[in-house]
Order: structure tokens, then C-alpha cells, then sequence
């Protein structure tokens, strides 16, 4: 089983950045899980979809060989980042790489509601038809406060989110090897 993770966010210090890095590490032994980044993908643009720059390239191709996409996004002004929509929109187009792809969400804020309007309209958008994709039903990782509930490495230290987290993975899992 091979998955891919990335973040809806390019700040350094981002705690769904080191969502992703955690959720990567934490379940090594459960799947083959690599950490792509959004932040050298340029600007959607039309006229270069059908011969995008390399970054572009190698993060279809990335996507397009996993068995499963986990994003882990902040929310932005009750909606997702325009970098995560951005990424999407490269994937939607001529070769469709996300097409009946089994995405599984999670995101984490430091206000309470732990990005459930962004991961609502991200499930809206993945349902897209130039997208596509397969989202895991229910298995909603709202992640609250999450500045309380990870340590400085980028650890969760959270133990009822981690079994949380733990759970949705198994299910993550069990669905995809279901639906394969
Ligand atoms: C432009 C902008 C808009 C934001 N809008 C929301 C929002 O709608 N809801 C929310 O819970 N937090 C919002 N926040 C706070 C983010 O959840 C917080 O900055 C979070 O740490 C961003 O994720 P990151 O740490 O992965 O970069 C916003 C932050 C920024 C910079």
C-alpha cells in the first residue's frame, strides 16, 4: 500500500505541515507514506497545462502512482488555502490524476472548530468531475486547539486525538484495500 501526504499549508513553522510529517512517521509500519510539498507548484495557469514545469510533473506522478492521497489542511477565511486549491486545480486537468483516488482529510486550527468548513469544502471541490476523487466517508480528524496538542517536534501528545487519528488510519486502510 502506497500513500502520499501533504499539507495545505507552506509556512515553515505549520502545524498541519507537521500533521502531515506526523502522520508519515507514525504509521511507517502500516503503509509506504511520502510526504510531498505544494510550495514550489507556480500558479494554475491554462496555457501551461498541457506542458507544466517540473514541479508540477513530479507531483502528478506522485499522486497518480499512490494507492491513496491523505491531505491535512488548515482552513483560511471558512474555506481552504488557495495554494491547496491551487494544487488541485494542476491535478484536475488532462491526465486527471486524482481521478477515483482514495483521499482520506484531516486538518488542525487553534480556534475550536478544527477546520470543518474547509474540510467540508474540500470534500465539495474532490467531488468535482475534472477531480473526482474518492473521499473516505465520515472518519472527520477536526483537530482543535492544536497548538495545545502537539509538542515542539510535531509530535501529537494528545492521547484521545491520537487514538483518533490511529482509528481513521485503520479505516483509511481497510477501505482502500476494500475498494482496490
Ligand atoms: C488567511 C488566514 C485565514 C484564516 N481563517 C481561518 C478560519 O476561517 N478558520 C479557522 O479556524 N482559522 C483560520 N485561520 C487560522 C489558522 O487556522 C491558523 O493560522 C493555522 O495555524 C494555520 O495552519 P498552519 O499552522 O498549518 O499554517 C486563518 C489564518 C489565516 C492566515
Amino acid at each position: 500500500m502506497k500513500f502520499v501526504v501533504f499539507a495545505g499549508s507552506i509556512r515553515k513553522e505549520s502545524y498541519n505541515k507537521k500533521l502531515a510529517n506526523y502522520i508519515r512517521m507514525r504509521y511507517q509500519q502500516k503503509a509506504e507514506i511520502e510526504l510531498l510539498s505544494i510550495e514550489e507548484l507556480p500558479f494554475f495557469n491554462q496555457d501551461e497545462e498541457e506542458n507544466p514545469v517540473s514541479a508540477v510533473r513530479e507531483f502528478k506522478q506522485k499522486i497518480a502512482e499512490a494507492d491513496g492521497i491523505i491531505i491535512v489542511t488548515p482552513e483560511y477565511n471558512h474555506s481552504v488555502p488557495g495554494v491547496l486549491k491551487n494544487a488541485i486545480d494542476w491535478c484536475s486537468r488532462v491526465d486527471k490524476v486524482m481521478t477515483n483516488k482514495p483521499v482520506m482529510i484531516a486538518g488542525g486550527t487553534m480556534g475550536a472548530l478544527g477546520t470543518v468548513r474547509a474540510q467540508m469544502h474540500l470534500r465539495q471541490i474532490l467531488n468535482a468531475p475534472g477531480v473526482a476523487a474518492l473521499t473516505l466517508p465520515g472518519n472527520e480528524v477536526l483537530i482543535g486547539t492544536i497548538h495545545q496538542k502537539m509538542d515542539e517536534e510535531g509530535n501529537l501528545v494528545d492521547e484521545a486525538t491520537i487514538q483518533f487519528l490511529d482509528s481513521v488510519m485503520d479505516n483509511f486502510i481497510g477501505w482502500v484495500e476494500k475498494n482496490k
